[in-house]
């Protein structure tokens, strides 16, 4: 355990807790800036004894603790070994006797980036009056200021006044037009949490704002929009923007523009941010894409040691944008989703998809025992398994009731009703998992529901939509695209999907057989050539029925083969 660890333990954080809840969490952040900067004693702790890093996560923690606004501010602050990593490797290239390159960082916190920043510069010779004149911030909130201003102080670093500006960054103007380096890890909010008037600026004024996007996409359309010709940005983001609908604008600003190029994306490390989130770091420069050179993709972990990894050509990014950039493991994986999509069409095209029902309180309207006329057998996501559906719940299920309640909403009573649907997971992250529901269930909100568009001789029945779900190349190629925690509709619908064979009625009579023989290990039995959709429906029954691990390596093989990979 480090000083820092020690400074910031149990007992001061209570002092500081009982300090903020007297005087307020701003009052503290003031005091403590001041500490810092004059070296002096603070909240009991003797002179000289709080870093920067230090007073930076107290604050963190204050705000977590006695304030509705870190969330709302997305104040969630960088390691110094990771921004120290980022900092220097955006600053490799200045040199002591050339000119200092004009940064800032856009939503500075308490300064990790800009403390990075100036330490980079001064390991490469720069001097510390230079130092201060180069370096701008803009925060929203004043006690992150403060503490920011004070913590480049104790480095002894005096940056003028209005070169650390509280503001909005995304609606005021910036401090200059353009910056040489622009750098940081801007908030993680989405769109929806702000209120509505800053919302409507935000759409009035951003190309990738979308209804579902977040803060920080637009911190980086504006970062790119302030930098200077050959400059570079590098900030920290959630990996969704690499993969969600929602940010498909932004990833055309950055991947298929004349004016910048994407330079790396690196992974960071699983413990930086917490478990749940999934974040990357993006550099990109103003420049126009070179075929020459290719998107460096790497790892930096929480010590901020960078790992190099493969290269894959600027143009491959470009050509996915508008779907999806997810990062392939190397260009092989690549080459294997793009054959897949090659004949694929969206999953949309065949089945049409409907939200569960969300009652805006279960504990009113669900429970384990039947109770009333209108109560009606529910299913919940984790009552869902590959093949299988094991419910345990009554649903008050009284359309009109639900939509007189606040946050309920009822949601296609009259689909849920039809005897047979596909069910699939919300939750189940990276893998897909579906079963086929034939006794007119009600799904709640941990569940879509699908149905086909047509049915019949031509068509692929629910069973073989659902191993097709199920299916290891499908699951493959979903866990590449949304490693997210939910199965969004969105993504539901753009599933790629081989189109259904019609297939004639003969060959329909060969799938028993047919499916014997996948079972038993037989090499590509010619009937299974013939109506490999037959066959997929069969195996899909004898799923739901069985938790037979060769019917499951049956459908893999078979869907491999429907994909033509
Ligand atoms: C994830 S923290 C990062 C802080 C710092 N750059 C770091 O890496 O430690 C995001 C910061 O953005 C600030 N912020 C949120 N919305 C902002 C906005 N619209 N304009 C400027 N700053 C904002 C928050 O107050 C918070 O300090």
């Amino acid at each position: 355990m480090g000083s820092g660890d020690r400074v910031t333990g149990g007992a001061l954080l209570a002092r500081a807790r009982a300090a903020a809840e007297r005087r307020g969490v701003e009052e503290v952040a003031f005091e403590l800036a001041f500490a810092l900067e004059r070296g002096c004693g603070v909240l009991g702790l003797p002179p000289g004894r709080l870093g920067p890093e230090e007073a930076g996560r107290l604050y963190e923690q204050l705000l977590a603790t006695c304030s509705a606004s870190r969330k709302a501010l997305g104040a969630f602050y960088t390691p110094q070994p990771v921004a120290r990593a980022i900092a220097r490797r955006l600053l490799a290239d200045v040199d002591a006797g050339g000119p200092v390159p004009r940064i800032i960082d856009p939503a500075c916190g308490t300064g990790a980036f800009l403390l990075a920043a100036a330490r980079a510069l001064r390991r490469r010779g720069v001097s510390p009056r230079a130092i201060g004149c180069a370096l701008w911030g803009i925060d929203r909130d004043a006690g992150a200021l403060a503490l920011c201003r004070a913590a480049l102080r104790a480095e002894g670093i005096a940056v003028p006044r209005d070169h650390l500006l509280q503001q909005d960054a995304l609606l005021a103007p910036w401090p200059r037009a353009h910056f040489d380096r622009i750098l940081g890890n801007p908030p993680f909010v989405n769109i929806v949490r702000l209120p509505a008037p800053q919302r409507q600026a935000l759409k009035a004024r951003y190309r990738s704002f979308r209804n579902k996007c977040d803060l920080y996409g637009l911190f980086v359309e504006a970062g790119i929009d302030h930098l200077a010709l050959g400059g570079r940005l590098s900030f920290i983001l959630s990996d969704s923007f690499l993969g969600t609908d929602s940010f498909a604008p932004l990833r055309r600003l950055l991947f298929a523009s004349e004016a910048r190029r994407v330079r790396r994306i690196d992974r960071l490390a699983g413990a930086t941010f917490g478990a749940k989130v999934r974040a990357v770091v993006l550099e990109v420069e103003a420049r126009p894409p070179d075929a020459a050179v290719p998107v460096a993709l790497g790892r930096i972990d929480a010590a901020g040691r960078v790992e190099a990894g493969h290269a894959l050509p600027h143009a491959i990014f470009r050509r996915r944008a508008a779907r999806s950039a997810a990062l392939p493991e190397d260009a092989r994986q690549l080459a294997w989703a793009e054959a897949l999509e090659a004949e694929a069409r969206p999953l949309s095209d065949f089945l049409e998809l409907s939200l569960g029902v969300k009652t805006g309180d279960d504990g009113r309207f669900v429970s384990p025992r039947r109770r009333g006329r209108s109560a009606r057998r529910c299913v919940r996501g984790r009552d869902v398994g590959p093949f299988s559906i094991t419910d345990r719940c009554y649903i008050d299920y009284r359309p009109e009731r639900l939509r007189a309640v606040h946050g309920a909403r009822p949601r296609r009573p009259e689909s849920f009703l039809r005897p047979m649907k596909l069910l699939l997971r919300e939750t189940s992250g990276a893998r897909l998992i579906a079963a086929v529901d034939t006794e007119a269930r009600i799904p709640l909100d941990t569940l879509h529901a699908l149905y086909p568009r047509a049915e019949g001789p031509n068509g692929r029945s629910l069973h073989g939509w659902c191993a097709l779900l199920n299916s290891a190349p499908l699951c493959r190629w979903y866990a590449l695209h949304h490693p997210g925690p939910h199965v969004k509709a969105g993504e539901v619908r753009r599933l790629p999907v081989p189109p259904p064979r019609p297939e004639p009625l003969s060959a329909r009579l060969n799938a028993l057989p047919a499916l014997a023989a996948y079972l038993a290990g037989a090499p590509w039995h010619r009937d299974i050539e013939a109506a490999p959709e037959a066959v997929l429906d069969c195996l899909g029954r004898w799923m739901s029925g069985h938790r037979d691990p060769r019917g499951q390596a049956a459908i893999d093989r078979l869907c491999a083969k429907l994909y033509g990979v």
